[in-house]
Formats: structure tokens, C-alpha cells, sequence
């Protein structure tokens, strides 16, 4: 099947972030969240990036227009009807995931492939919901995903050989590399990284070090491009905390137990850079 409409939903980091790379390689996108302030949202800032772009002679003005043009926003699952792959990137909460997959499924074309941009939760679990299991993919974009190369696929246990392709044939075609990964919670890539971030504010909670000297540690002894803990501002802290509640919960093991500190901060609404305030502050 040709694919020409790709759809998204969530306008947040992550379905901004793909909304961008899809337009920019040619694609029809249709942009979905709940509210219509949140799709206007994602589209400024696709804006903005796209803008600096501009500045910095990377692109044309006509060039960042027609990216922004072809991208359709959208508060109904019901416009997905005229996509021909859908990509679900909202909040990491299975219950929210189960419900799209759910009403995609009714909506959707029956040869639409389902992926989700999910962290952590199990594609089996998901692919659940839907009664076209051999149709659903992980497609784990990494933040920010116009930078970033990596792009995870996860084949859940009915999926068919020939989603897992045209995925991966996606996945090239936005100038990505694609890795594959067993469908264990986490995956490969939050199996590995959210575990040290964890530790990280571990570290902290227990005063071993200061936020600084955590991060100038990973920065410069490790040669990481950020610190854990700024790392985890960037990918939200509510997002760190709902990857660590899956590995603790889908391996029964103390070792994922998220840390009391990272809670705490989820709590009080310190969500890292989207919300102002996470181990750092910003503007
Ligand atoms: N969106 C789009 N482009 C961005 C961007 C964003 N949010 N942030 C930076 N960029 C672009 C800049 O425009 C710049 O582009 P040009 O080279 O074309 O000028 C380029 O990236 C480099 O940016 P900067 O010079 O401003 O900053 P930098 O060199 O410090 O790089 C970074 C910024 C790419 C974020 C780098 O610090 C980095 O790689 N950090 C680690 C990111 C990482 O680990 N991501 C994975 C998170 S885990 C995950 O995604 C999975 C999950 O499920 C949680
Ligand atoms: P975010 O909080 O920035 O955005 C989530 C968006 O989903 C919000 O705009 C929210 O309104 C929307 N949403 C919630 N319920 C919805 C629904 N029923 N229908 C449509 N939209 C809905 O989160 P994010 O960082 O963009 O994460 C999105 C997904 O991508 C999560 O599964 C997350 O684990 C995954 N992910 C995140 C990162 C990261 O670094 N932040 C990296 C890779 C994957």
C-alpha cells in the first residue's frame, strides 16, 4: 500500500517532532490531539524550528511553508480515516493508549498499519486492543526527533512481516536508523537509559551530589551531550516516572523502582523544560 496521509496523534514533543520529519519528506500529515490549543501548539513550534532553520540559511521561507502546509491539524480520531499509517504519540499511559488503538481500529482502513511511539509499555499489550494485531508496531522515535538517528521498532508477537518492513522502509525513508527490539517493557533503548537517569536522582535524593556535579560528571566523564538529569528534563519527568512504573511493574523487580524524588516532582507538576521547572529551571 502506498502511503500518502500519515497520521499522528498527540501534538506534543514527540507528535510535533514526527508531524515535522513526515511533512518533511513529502508526506500529507494529519495532526491529532484532544484540544485544539494543543494541535495550534505543536504546529508553532514545528514553527519555530523550522523558522531558525530559515535563519541560519538551511531552508527557504518557501520550503518551510509548504512543511507547515502539508501538515492537517486535527481533534478528531475520526480524520484519520484517510490516513494510511498512524502513529500514536500521546501521554505514556496505557489506559489513554488502549482507548486511540481502540477507536482507530474502527476508524481506520483494515491494511492501515497502527504504530505507537510508545517508551515502554509492551506492543502486544496494546495491539490488544484492536482486533488487527499483525497491523500493530512500536515505532520509538528518540527527542528531538528531527536531530536524533535512532528510530526503535518493535515487533509485537503477532506482527506481520510486512508491517515490520514497510515500518522499517518508514523509518529510512525520514532519514532515520532503524534497530530492532524485543517487545519487553522498555524495550531496548528505556531498558538502558532510564535505569542510570533513575539512578541519577537517586543520587541526588541521597546527596551524594549536586545537580550540576551529577550531570558534569555524564557530561564530561562520560563524554553524554547532556547530564542524566537534564536529560530527563528534556523528555518530561512525567514521562521518566511512567517508563520506570512499567519496568517496575512488567519485570516485578525492586531494581526499577522509581525514585521517591522523581515522584515528588511529578507531583508538585516540576515536569522538567515543558512545564518550566524540573531539576533545572527555565524560561
Ligand atoms: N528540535 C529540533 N532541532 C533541535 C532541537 C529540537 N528540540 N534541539 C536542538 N536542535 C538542533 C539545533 O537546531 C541544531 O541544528 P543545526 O546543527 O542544524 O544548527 C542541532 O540540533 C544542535 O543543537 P544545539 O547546537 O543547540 O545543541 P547541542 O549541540 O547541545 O545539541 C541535543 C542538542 C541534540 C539535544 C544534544 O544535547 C543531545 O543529543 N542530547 C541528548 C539527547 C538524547 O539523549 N535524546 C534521547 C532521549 S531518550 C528518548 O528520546 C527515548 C524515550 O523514550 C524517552
Ligand atoms: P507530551 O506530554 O509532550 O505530549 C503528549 C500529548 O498527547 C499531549 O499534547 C496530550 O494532550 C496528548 N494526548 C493525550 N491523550 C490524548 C488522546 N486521547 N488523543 C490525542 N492526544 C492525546 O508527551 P511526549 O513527550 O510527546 O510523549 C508522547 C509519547 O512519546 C509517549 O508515549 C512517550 O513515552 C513517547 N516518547 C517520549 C519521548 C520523550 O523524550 N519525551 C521520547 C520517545 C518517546
Amino acid at each position: 500500500m502506498e502511503i500518502k496521509t500519515f497520521g499522528v496523534i498527540g501534538s506534543g514533543l514527540m507528535g510535533a517532532g514526527i508531524a515535522q520529519v513526515a511533512s518533511m519528506s513529502g508526506l500529507r500529515v494529519i495532526m491529532n490531539d484532544i484540544k485544539e490549543e494543543f494541535v495550534e501548539r505543536g504546529i508553532a513550534n514545528i514553527t519555530n524550528i523550522l523558522s531558525k532553520s530559515v535563519d541560519r540559511g538551511k531552508m527557504t521561507p518557501d520550503q518551510k511553508d509548504a512543511i507547515i502546509g502539508r501538515i492537517q491539524p486535527s481533534i478528531s480520531l475520526k480524520d484519520m480515516a484517510s490516513a494510511d499509517f498512524v502513529v500514536e504519540a500521546a501521554s505514556e499511559n496505557e489506559h489513554v493508549k488502549f482507548g486511540i488503538f481502540r477507536e482507530l481500529d474502527g476508524v481506520c482502513a483494515p491494511e492501515v498499519i497502527l504504530a505507537s511511539n510508545t517508551s515502554s509499555i509492551p506492543i502486544g499489550r496494546i495491539a490488544g486492543s484492536t482486533k488487527r494485531s499483525d497491523r500493530v508496531i512500536g515505532m520509538h522515535f528518540m527527542n528531538p526527533v528531527p536531530v536524533m538517528q535512532l528510530v526503535e521498532i518493535i515487533r509485537g508477537i503477532a506482527t506481520s512481516d510486512e508491517t515490520f518492513r514497510t515500518t522499517r522502509d518508514l523509518a529510512v525513508m525520514f532519514k532515520k536508523t532503524p534497530a530492532l527490539a524485543g517487545d519487553y517493557p522498555g524495550f531496548l533503548a528505556n531498558r538502558i537509559l532510564m535505569p542510570m537517569i533513575n539512578e541519577a536522582v537517586f543520587s541526588l535524593y541521597h546527596g551524594v551530589g549536586t545537580r550540576e556535579d551529577i550531570d558534569t560528571v555524564m557530561r564530561l566523564g562520560m563524554n553524554h551531550p547532556m547530564g542524566p538529569l537534564a536529560l530527563a528534563d528534556l523528555i518530561g519527568l512525567d514521562t521518566c516516572l511512567a517508563i520506570m512504573e512499567t519496568l517496575y511493574a512488567g519485570f516485578s523487580d525492586s531494581k526499577y523502582r522509581p525514585c521517591p524524588l522523581l515522584r515528588r516532582y511529578v507531583e508538585a507538576g516540576w515536569l522538567g523544560r515543558k512545564s518550566g521547572r524540573g531539576f533545572y529551571e527555565y524560561k
